[in-house]
C-alpha cells in the first residue's frame, strides 16, 4: 500500500486542455472519490497516475517514487473500468488468476488467491464460469475480483458500477466499502455520481471543467461547500438556487423579500445593490402550518415565501415537491411529509431556515455567507 502524491498535473490534448494544474496527496489506506459531471477530467487524471495517458507537466509520486517515466505494468497499481474487460475466452478463475500468472506467481498461492478473493466477493459459485455465461453484476465483481487478487498498491476505479442496475448498484457500493475497511488499500475512484462519492469516499474531489472545486469529507463539504456548483451538485434533490439582489431590507427575490439575520447583514455590508444567489437546501424549507420532517429549533429565525406547486412527487416516505416563485421559471424544490399532496397550480407559503441560508456571489460563484469558520 501508499499514498499517492499529484503535484500541478496538467493535461492537454492538442488545444483542449483536460486538466488544469491538479495537486492532491492520498494518504495511505484511504479512499478517496473523484467526482464531476461528465468531460471535467476525471478519467483523464486516474489514467494519469495509472500511466495509460502520460501528463503534459506536473509530477506524480506512488509512496515516495516519482513515476513519470515508470512504464503502466511496473506501477503496482490496478484499474477496473466502466465496461468490465475480461477475457472472454478464460474462465472466472483464470481472470482472476490473469495478473497473477503474469507475474510468475507461486500456483499454489495462486489457487488460494483466486478462492479468497472469490469469497469476499460471493462469486464462489461460479469460477468456472466464461463472462458470457455471467450477468453484469457478476462480471463486474469479476473485474474487481482480478484487480483485489494483485494485492496492489492502489486502486483505481473508474466508474465501475455505472452499467449496473440500481439495486445491483446499490448493493454492490456497499460490498466496495466492506472490502476497503477489510483490504485497506490506497483506493482512487471516479464517478459522476454524488451519492458514490457521498456513501463511499474519506475524503472527495470535486471537480469541473478540469479544476479542483474542493477537497474535503463528505459531510464537510455538504454543509460547507465552497462555491455554487459545489454546493449544486452534492444533494437530491440539489440545493435550490435563488437569484437576488441584497438590499438594506433583504433579500429581494424576484419581489418577495427574505430578510437578513444580523450575521448575515454584517458580512455582506459591502454588498449592497449587488445581485447575489440565495442556496437553500430542500430539506431545510418547510410547508408553513405543516409539521417538519427536519429537525429543527423553535427559536431559529425563519423567512416566508409564496410559491407555485408545479409537479408532487410522492415516495412512500415523504414527498418531493417542485415548486416554482410565481410568474418567473425560478424552481425551488422541497422535501415534506408523505401525508402532504398538494395539487399543480396550487400556492404555499413556505418557511425557511435561515440559519441553514448560503449566499454566493453571483458572477464567481464563491460562497460569501457563512463565512470561512
Ligand atoms: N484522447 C483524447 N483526445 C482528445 N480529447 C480528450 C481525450 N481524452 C479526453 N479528452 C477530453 O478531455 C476532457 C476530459 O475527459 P475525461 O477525462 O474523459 O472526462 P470525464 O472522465 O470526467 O468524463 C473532455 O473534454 C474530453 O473530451
Ligand atoms: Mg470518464
Amino acid at each position: 500500500m501508499a499514498s499517492v502524491r499529484l503535484e500541478n498535473i496538467k493535461r492537454k490534448f492538442h488545444n483542449v486542455t483536460a486538466i488544469e494544474d491538479i495537486s492532491f496527496e492520498i494518504p495511505d489506506g484511504e479512499f478517496w472519490v473523484l467526482v464531476g459531471p461528465s468531460g471535467c477530467g476525471k478519467s483523464t487524471i486516474l489514467r494519469t497516475i495509472a500511466g495509460l495517458e502520460t501528463a503534459t507537466s506536473g509530477q506524480i509520486y506512488i509512496g515516495n517514487e516519482l513515476m513519470n517515466d515508470v512504464p503502466a505494468r511496473k506501477r503496482d497499481v490496478a484499474m477496473v473500468f466502466q465496461n468490465y474487460a475480461l477475457y472472454p475466452h478464460m474462465t472466472v478463475a483464470e481472470n482472476i488468476a490473469f495478473g497473477l500468472r503474469m507475474r510468475k506467481v507461486d500456483p499454489k498461492i495462486i489457487k488460494e488467491r483466486i478462492l479468497t478473493v472469490a469469497r469476499s466477493l460471493s462469486i464462489e459459485h461460479l469460477l468456472e464460469r466464461k463472462p458470457k455465461q455471467l450477468s453484469g453484476g457478476q462480471q463486474q465483481r469479476v473485474a474487481l475480483g482480478r484487480a483485489i487478487a494483485r494485492q496492489p498498491q492502489v486502486f483505481l476505479l473508474d466508474e465501475p458500477l455505472s452499467n449496473l442496475d440500481a439495486q445491483l448498484r446499490d448493493d454492490t457500493r456497499a460490498e466496495l466499502k466492506q472490502l476497503h475497511h477489510n483490504l485497506g488499500i490506497t483506493t482512487i475512484y471516479v464517478t459522476h455520481d454524488q451519492v458514490e462519492a457521498m456513501t463511499l469516499a474519506d475524503k472527495i474531489v470535486v471537480l469541473e471543467k478540469g479544476r479542483i472545486q474542493q477537497i474535503g469529507e463528505p459531510l464537510s463539504i455538504y454543509a460547507k461547500p465552497a462555491n455554487r456548483m459545489v454546493a449544486t451538485f452534492l444533494g437530491s434533490p440539489p440545493m435550490n438556487v435563488l437569484p437576488a439582489r441584497y438590499t438594506a431590507a433583504g433579500f429581494d427575490v424576484t419581489g418577495q423579500i427574505i430578510p437578513a439575520t444580523a450575521s448575515i447583514k454584517y458580512k455582506l455590508q459591502a454588498r449592497e445593490g449587488q445581485a447575489v444567489d440565495l442556496g437553500i437546501r430542500p430539506e431545510h424549507i418547510y410547508i408553513a402550518g405543516e409539521p417538519q420532517i427536519t429537525q429543527s429549533t423553535q427559536t431559529q429565525e425563519t423567512a416566508q415565501l409564496v410559491v407555485e406547486v408545479k409537479v408532487v412527487e410522492p415516495l412512500g416516505k415523504e414527498t418531493l415537491i417542485r415548486a416554482a416563485l410565481p410568474d418567473s421559471g425560478i424552481t425551488v424544490n422541497l422535501q415534506t411529509n408523505a401525508g402532504v399532496l398538494p395539487y399543480p397550480g396550487d400556492r404555499l407559503l413556505l418557511g425557511l431556515d435561515l440559519s441553514k441560508l448560503f449566499v454566493f456571489d453571483k458572477n464567481t460563484g464563491n460562497r460569501l455567507y457563512p463565512p470561512p469558520s
